[in-house]
C-alpha cells in the first residue's frame, strides 16, 4: 500500500509547498525538510530538483509490511528502479521507522515538516502531531492531511481518531482550538490540511487502544486510535 503521489497531487492537499520554501529561503540559505510516511519519495524528488542543495530532505517510511510485499515488487521492477537512482544522485536520504513513536529529530531542527495521506496509518497520531511541533525550527511550518477522518473505510471505523473525556467525546477540530501551535486551514482545493508551528504542544492524552482495520480486511487501510484524557 506504498503509493506515490508528485506536487501536483500535494498542492491540492497540503497547499503550496514550493511557495513555502521558496518564502523560507529568502530569509535561510539553506532549509531542512521532513516529509513522514514519503512513499516512493516523488514530492521530495521533485522539491530537490528544483531547489537543489539549497534544501536537505529527509523522508521517512514504515518497514513494509507483508501485504505491500508484492506491491513493492510490482512497482520496483517498472517505475521504483528510476525512482531509486533518482534518490541516489539527488542525495535524499529515506529512514525507515514508526513516526507515531519519539522522531529522531533534535528539538528546533526542521524547517518544513509535511506528510500527505500517512498520519491515518499511525497508531499514535496525537503523539505524532506533538513530536511535530518539537522538531520545528522557530520559524518553521507543517503541513500534514487530516488523520481524525477516512471516508473510504466502512462507517463505524470512518471515525479513526477518538477522543473521550470522561464518557464524553471531543472532537479532535474542537480540541485543538485549546492550542495556539495547531490548526486546520481550508486550502484552495478546499480540501482541510493540519498546520502545526513550532513550539510546546502537549494534549494532555493518552493512547487508550487502536485497531488496525487491515487485520480485519485486506483494502481497509487505517489505524482507529481512541485516546482518553491523563
Ligand atoms: C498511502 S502511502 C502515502 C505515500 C505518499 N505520502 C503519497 O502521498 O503518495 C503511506 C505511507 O506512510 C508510511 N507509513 C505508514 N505507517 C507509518 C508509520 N507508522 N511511520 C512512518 N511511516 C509510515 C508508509 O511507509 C507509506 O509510505
Amino acid at each position: 500500500m506504498v503509493k506515490t503521489r508528485g506536487l501536483k497531487e500535494a498542492i491540492k492537499k497540503l497547499g503550496n509547498l514550493e511557495k513555502i520554501i521558496s518564502n523560507m529561503l529568502k530569509k535561510k540559505k539553506k532549509i531542512r525538510i521532513f516529509e513522514s510516511g514519503c512513499g516512493y519519495g516523488q514530492i521530495m524528488i521533485e522539491l530537490k530538483e528544483k531547489f537543489g542543495d539549497k534544501i536537505d530532505i529527509v523522508g521517512m517510511n514504515y518497514k513494509p509490511t507483508k501485504n505491500d510485499t508484492e506491491a513493492i515488487i510490482n512497482f520496483t521492477k517498472t517505475e521504483g528502479k528510476k525512482i531509486i537512482r533518482d534518490l541516489k544522485k539527488l542525495k535524499i536520504k529515506v529512514i525507515l521507522g514508526n513516526a507515531g513513536k519519539k522522531l529522531p529529530f533534535k528539538t528546533g531542527s526542521i524547517d518544513l515538516v509535511y506528510s500527505q495521506t500517512s498520519s491515518y496509518l499511525y497508531e499514535d497520531k496525537m503523539h505524532f502531531f506533538e513530536e511535530v511541533a518539537r522538531i520545528l525550527s522557530k520559524e518553521g511550518i507543517a503541513r500534514i492531511t487530516p488523520a481524525h477522518f477516512k471516508k473510504n473505510l466502512p462507517k463505524e471505523f470512518q471515525k479513526i481518531l477518538m477522543i473521550y473525556d470522561n464518557g464524553t467525546e471531543i472532537l479532535f477540530g474542537k480540541l485543538i482550538k485549546r492550542f495556539r501551535n495547531i490548526k486546520l486551514i481550508t486550502l484552495p482545493s478546499k480540501k482541510q490540511v493540519i498546520e502545526i508551528k513550532s513550539g510546546k504542544l502537549n494534549f494532555g492524552l493518552k493512547l487508550e487502544s487502536t485497531i488496525n482495520t487491515n487485520h480485519l480486511a485486506k483494502k481497509w487501510f487505517g489505524i482507529v486510535s481512541v485516546y482518553s484524557f491523563k
